[in-house]
């Protein structure tokens, strides 16, 4: 029988940066708090591999992870747990839970990243979700998102990435003006293979940056920082990440808001 195709680990090495995220996480809370952190929560975690970074940058450092679905969380605990020493393994805590439930461990830093709360469309919905994460995020904790944004997110577009044994699809089916809401596919096809369709589909909302600080605000936090990316020579983004108020108008953007308590 042929082997079943391994979708999380195509899309861990198509659109994952474990250890690039945590080290940001790291980096901006010893900047904005002039201390060492030392929980996290990686909130909609799915196969939870932010966690597993965390826990292995530092022997004091916890992290708790949270998803609804089983089936992402399996995967983790089969695939990624077992890569990380037992002292490691004992200080990540998966939950198979809502990120709304009121029962939710409190940590120096939450994150909610690879844009997975745009799937709450209604502001109410949003507002409840980040009441819920300020609630659970510690005296002196920060609460970390991601947004992504700029005139191509707004048209019906598929975008190839080549890799050296597959190709990466991430397909925006549509764009609807006026409620802001689009859905999107990832594909993925392997070398010599017919393209498998379809793998992972996302419905949401696509939040703006003033939108979120408005309601991040709303939610009880007292400050929110916009972290923007920088370009490289040809003018992509560089992976680093400054706090800045002015952006730039990219055809498309990756942003991190960061709320402090
Ligand atoms: C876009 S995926 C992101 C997964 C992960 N952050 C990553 O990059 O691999 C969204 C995840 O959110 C989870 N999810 C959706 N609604 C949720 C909720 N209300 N509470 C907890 N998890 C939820 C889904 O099960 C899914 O695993």
């Amino acid at each position: 029988m042929a082997k079943e195709f391994d979708k999380y680990s195509y899309y861990k090495e198509s659109v994952q940066n474990p250890e690039g995220d945590v080290d940001f996480y790291l980096k901006t809370y010893k900047q904005i708090r002039k201390k060492k952190p030392v929980s996290l929560r990686e909130d909609f975690c799915g196969t939870f591999a932010i966690s597993c970074a965390w826990v292995k940058l530092d022997k004091s450092f916890e992290a708790y992870a949270i998803d609804l679905d089983k089936e992402p969380l399996e995967y983790g605990k089969k695939n990624y747990l077992p890569q990380l020493k037992a002292e490691e393994q004992s200080r990540l805590h998966v939950y198979n839970k809502n990120v709304l439930d009121k029962k939710l461990p409190s940590t120096d830093i939450c994150v909610a990243v690879n844009f997975s709360y745009y799937l709450f469309k209604k502001r109410n919905e949003l507002l409840k979700y980040f009441k819920n994460a300020y609630e659970h995020v510690n005296k002196d904790g920060i609460f970390i998102i991601d947004c992504f944004g700029g005139g191509q997110c707004q048209a019906a577009i598929e975008e190839e990435t080549i890799h050296k044994d597959f190709s990466y699809y991430w397909d925006q089916v549509n764009f609807n003006p006026i409620t802001n809401e689009a859905e999107f596919y990832i594909h993925f096809k392997l070398k010599g293979q017919k393209k498998m369709e379809k793998l992972f589909y996302y419905d949401w909302r696509m939040w703006t940056i003033p939108e979120l600080r408005e309601i991040l605000i709303e939610a009880g936090f007292k400050k929110t920082t916009v972290y923007w990316e920088g370009t490289n020579s040809k003018g992509e983004g560089n992976g680093e990440f400054t706090p800045t108020e002015k952006g730039e108008e990219c055809d498309s953007w990756i942003a991190y808001v960061v709320a402090e308590k």
